[in-house]
């Protein structure tokens, strides 16, 4: 699941304190664990291996340029939804040609930065030779004429995979749900022939591939499979008119622990996916995943610290200085993290993380933030050791979507990100300042 763990009764990453480290840099923070993120990027590429897939990491989940350059350090490609992530893959030393670019609304800068280094959003004249990314997920027939006809006038080739709608629903909450006929994403199945018949034979826009994003997290394998088989199907058909798919990409969308072993393993959803594709990859055929939160989630904790007890006519309020404006997962799509204190007394090390432990002596309370909301809160009703003011709490599986979604909502600071490796600790973030926040004001 994760490197962090209870010893003595405090908890740990990698065998550094973390209350430690609230103490040194601050709180709210995030912890991220580098073999963690490391174990579960190898997880997928092996599990996935006999595909020899080009694993992209989804940037957008924990988009931090150490992050990223640990995983392209260990031969990661990158997913990325804007030109900000563009430009961040290239930093982190991503090759250019294992970028894939997806979202519904590119502009023209970004699609100019994507296709040209000397179109670079970093204005950095070390980006003008990186060449073209590798693929653009398109995702409507305004968006390939837009890209197709900006490539046309740099005279850059690019290619280009459509991305298909499924209409597979993936048993995940309704916001983070992609692949269903009623959301923004790709074009529907039917919708597909008539587009490459449309563009399948733009000479600077080659559309020879197919992309699909179901949704996220997806705890079984069953959406998967119908997906794929939907797009083999899709495949076969366009084939049989005479447009060649040389790639397929499968999106990204597998499960965290947000408790423990709340999710399928790396090795269950290759188990079911890898049959339905060997064939085609034996015949040449090019897999991408893009895989985020399974990498990135278990990585992290976010770590904050009790600012005030508040005991209400009816229940317990422990009101921290992280909140929505942190960590906005749980006010947005009531998502559950565990938390529990750093430091507990004997009888309290969790045995396991859960949506409730049966120990002596919790305490149900709201754990809540301190954004003028009534939704700020990181849990609700939820039975914890004592804590007081001052105490370090740990909100775990936070690592992705976490830092990635933080605002500075209510004139709040961001928070730091700190990289904890083999029994050392770094910031990879440092917190913001209040001169900072306000400076394109002043
Ligand atoms: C197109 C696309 N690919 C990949 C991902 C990554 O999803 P996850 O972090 O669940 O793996 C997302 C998430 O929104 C996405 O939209």
């Amino acid at each position: 699941m994760d490197d962090f763990s209870y010893r003595d009764g405090r908890l740990g990453c990698e065998g550094v304190d973390l209350v430690s480290l609230a103490d040194e840099f601050g709180t709210p923070t995030y912890v991220y664990s580098r073999a963690t993120l490391e174990g579960h990027y190898d997880r997928i590429a092996a599990a996935f291996a006999e595909l020899n897939p080009l694993v992209c990491y989804s940037i957008k989940s924990c988009p931090n340029l150490e992050v990223c350059r640990v995983l392209v350090g260990r031969g990661a490609g990158m997913d990325a939804v804007s030109g900000g992530e563009i430009e961040r893959a290239w930093l982190a030393g991503c090759p250019m040609d294992k970028i894939v670019y997806a979202g519904v609304g590119k502009t023209e800068p970004e699609i100019r930065a994507a296709l040209s280094g000397g179109h670079s959003l970093l204005n950095d004249a070390a980006a003008a030779d990186r060449g073209a990314i590798g693929w653009f997920n398109i995702e409507s027939e305004q968006e390939f004429q837009a890209v197709a006809a900006i490539a046309r006038e740099l005279g850059v080739k690019a290619h280009a995979a459509l991305r298909v709608n499924p209409d597979v629903d993936p048993k995940t909450h309704r916001y983070t749900t992609t692949g269903t006929k009623e959301t923004k994403f790709g074009v529907d199945l039917e919708r597909a022939l008539a587009f490459f018949e449309r563009f399948g034979r733009d000479e600077y826009l080659v559309l020879d591939a197919l992309h699909i994003h179901l949704g996220s997290p997806i705890y079984s394998t069953e959406p998967y499979v119908r997906g794929v088989t939907k797009v083999l199907e899709l495949v076969d058909k366009l084939e049989s008119r005479g447009h060649a798919i040389k790639t397929i990409d499968l999106g990204g969308g597998f499960g965290a622990d947000y408790e423990t072993d709340r999710s399928p393993h790396a090795a269950e959803y290759a188990g079911a996916i890898v049959p339905l594709l060997r064939e085609r990859v034996a015949k040449g055929t090019q897999i991408i995943l893009e895989p985020g939160r399974t990498i990135s989630a278990n990585a992290g904790v976010l770590l904050t610290r009790v600012v005030y007890v508040k005991d209400g006519p009816d229940k317990r309020f422990v009101i921290c200085d992280a909140g929505m404006q942190t960590l906005i997962r749980p006010a947005l799509y009531e998502a559950f993290h565990f938390i529990w204190p750093a430091i507990v007394g004997p009888g309290h090390v969790p045995p396991r993380r859960a949506k409730t432990l049966d120990l002596p002596g919790l305490v149900r309370c709201d754990v809540v933030g301190p954004i003028c909301e009534t939704g700020d809160f990181l849990a609700l009703e939820r039975d914890l050791p004592p804590v007081k003011r001052g105490d370090v709490l740990a909100v775990f599986t936070a690592g992705a979507y976490g830092m990635s979604m933080a605002s500075n909502y209510n004139s709040q600071v961001l928070p730091a990100e700190v990289l904890v490796s083999g029994g050392a600790s770094r910031v990879i973030r440092r917190r913001q300042t209040v001169p900072e926040l306000l400076a394109h004001e002043r």
